[in-house]
Order: C-alpha cells, then sequence, then structure tokens
C-alpha cells in the first residue's frame, strides 16, 4: 500500500520507536497520522493528531475505531518490558502485565479496527515484535514470552484478514536506542532504521521485517538454539 495519502495510527507515539513511527509517516506524506498514547499532551511531533489511548482499556480502544474511522494503516507500537524471569519472579504480576500489554492489548486493537481497515480498502497493520518472539533470554523470560504470543497472533491475524486485503506485517528487532533498552549497553539499532524498514514493508507488501543482523541471525538458526 502507498503510505503516501494514508492515514494512519501509531500507539505510544509519545515516545521512544512509536515517536520515530509517528514522524516518519508524516515525512512519506501521510495524510493524517494519529498519535495515540496514554497521555496525549506527550505527543508533540510536529503534524501528528495526539488520541489518548490505553491499549489495555476494552471501551478506550472500542470509542478510539469509531472516532479515528478513516485509518488504513494500524501501527501497534505499544509495549512493555518488566525483565522478569519464570520460575525467580516474586510473582507473576510482571509477566500478566506484559500479556495484558504486549498480547491482549495488541489483540483488542486489531479486532477494533479489523472493520475499519476494511472499510478503508483493506490497508495494513505493523506490529512491532522483538527477537525474543522465537528466542528465550533468561533475564526478560517472561517478556519473550509475551511476544512470541504476539507474534503468534499476528500470523493468526494475517490468515483471518486475508480475505478483506489486509496486509499483516510482523516486525522482528533485537536493541533498539530507545528507553526500554536503556539499561543493556549492547549494539543497538536506531528507531530511525526499524520504522523505516517497517514502513518500506508495507509499502512493498512484504509480510516480515527482521531489521538487524542478529535478529535475522538467530530466526535462521533457532532450530538449533539451546539456552
Ligand atoms: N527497545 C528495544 O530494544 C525493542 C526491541 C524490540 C522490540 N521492541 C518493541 O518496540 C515497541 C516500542 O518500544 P520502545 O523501544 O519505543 O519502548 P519504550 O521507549 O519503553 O516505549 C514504549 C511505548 O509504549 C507505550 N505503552 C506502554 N504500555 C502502554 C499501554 N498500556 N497503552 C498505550 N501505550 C503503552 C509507552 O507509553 P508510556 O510513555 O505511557 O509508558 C511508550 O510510548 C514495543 O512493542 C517493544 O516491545 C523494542
Amino acid at each position: 500500500m502507498r503510505i503516501g495519502g494514508s492515514v494512519a495510527l501509531v500507539t505510544g507515539a509519545n515516545r521512544g520507536l512509536g515517536r520515530v513511527f509517528a514522524r516518519e509517516l508524516v515525512s512519506r506524506g501521510a495524510a493524517r497520522v494519529y498519535g495515540a498514547a496514554r497521555d496525549p499532551d506527550a505527543v508533540t511531533e510536529p503534524g501528528v493528531t495526539p488520541v489518548a489511548l490505553d491499549i489495555t482499556d476494552a471501551d478506550r480502544v472500542a470509542q478510539v475505531a469509531q472516532q479515528c474511522a478513516d485509518v488504513s494503516l494500524l501501527v501497534n507500537n505499544a509495549g512493555v518490558l518488566n525483565i522478569s524471569t519464570f520460575i525467580s519472579a516474586p510473582s507473576l504480576d510482571a509477566a500478566r502485565a506484559e500479556m495484558e500489554v504486549n498480547y491482549f492489548g495488541t489483540l483488542s486493537m486489531c479486532r477494533a479496527f479489523a472493520p475499519v481497515l476494511a472499510a478503508n480498502g483493506g490497508g495494513a497493520i505493523v506490529n512491532m515484535l522483538s527477537v525474543t518472539s522465537f528466542y528465550t533470554n533468561l533475564i526478560d523470560a517472561s517478556y519473550g514470552a509475551s511476544k512470541a504470543a504476539e507474534w503468534s497472533l499476528t500470523n493468526g491475524v494475517r490468515l483471518e484478514l486475508h480475505r478483506q486485503g489486509t496486509l499483516v506485517v510482523a516486525v522482528h528487532a533485537s536493541f533498539i536506542d530507545t528507553d526500554m533498552a536503556a539499561l543493556t549497553n549492547a549494539p543497538k539499532d536506531s528507531p530511525e532504521s526499524v520504522a523505516r524498514q517497517a514502513l518500506d514493508a508495507v509499502e512493498a507488501g512484504q509480510v516480515e521485517v527482521l531489521a538487524d543482523e542478529r535478529t535475522r541471525t538467530i530466526k535462521h538458526s533457532c532450530h538449533a538454539i539451546r539456552s
């Protein structure tokens, strides 16, 4: 699909990768870019229309889908990482919170916007996933589980929306230079590089982006990985 002239909505558009997605959409000529965030006052990117949205609030998700009925490109970027292990974490709270945002929040957005996209010619959904969708890091294992679930939903939504002509793009990346990866000194991709690759995939009709060398290597060799 062409991004020039499209109407896009980006979740988590107030900072990090979401902010860069919104900026890149404006620079590619999107007719309107809705920047959704829990605090809409924090959406300050020029040319972006702020929208109040917590993706775990199902009523609000439904209202936003009604309010933004012109959307043809949905970028499910919002996500949370709580650095939590499976066994030694003190409770299930961190893991549940990650599932609530990364899996159920994204699923809720896909369900609410599917009819909107259909009414606008099919359009596209971009789901922001991770190398941990197919690889378990011990330190943030529960985040990986939520991203694996989000990857699975991405594959299922693609099948379910195929007949209405909606392109569903899975974007997997290793570390990206945002607040989320601030704790590590490992090499990081720029958010600009990830956003550009994702939007190039939308324009090319491509269903998967492996945004960096580490992600490509792990995806292609994950059958051989032992943790
Ligand atoms: N950074 C990395 O290394 C990396 C690597 C691979 C994939 N990713 C994925 O890339 C996406 C963007 O992450 P980032 O690096 O930009 O992280 P970030 O800097 O921590 O930003 C996360 C964004 O998600 C929003 N968010 C969290 N919970 C939300 C909710 N319930 N409703 C609405 N918005 C919510 C945050 O809003 P608030 O400001 O209100 O908290 C913020 O805008 C995420 O899906 C993440 O999992 C990141």
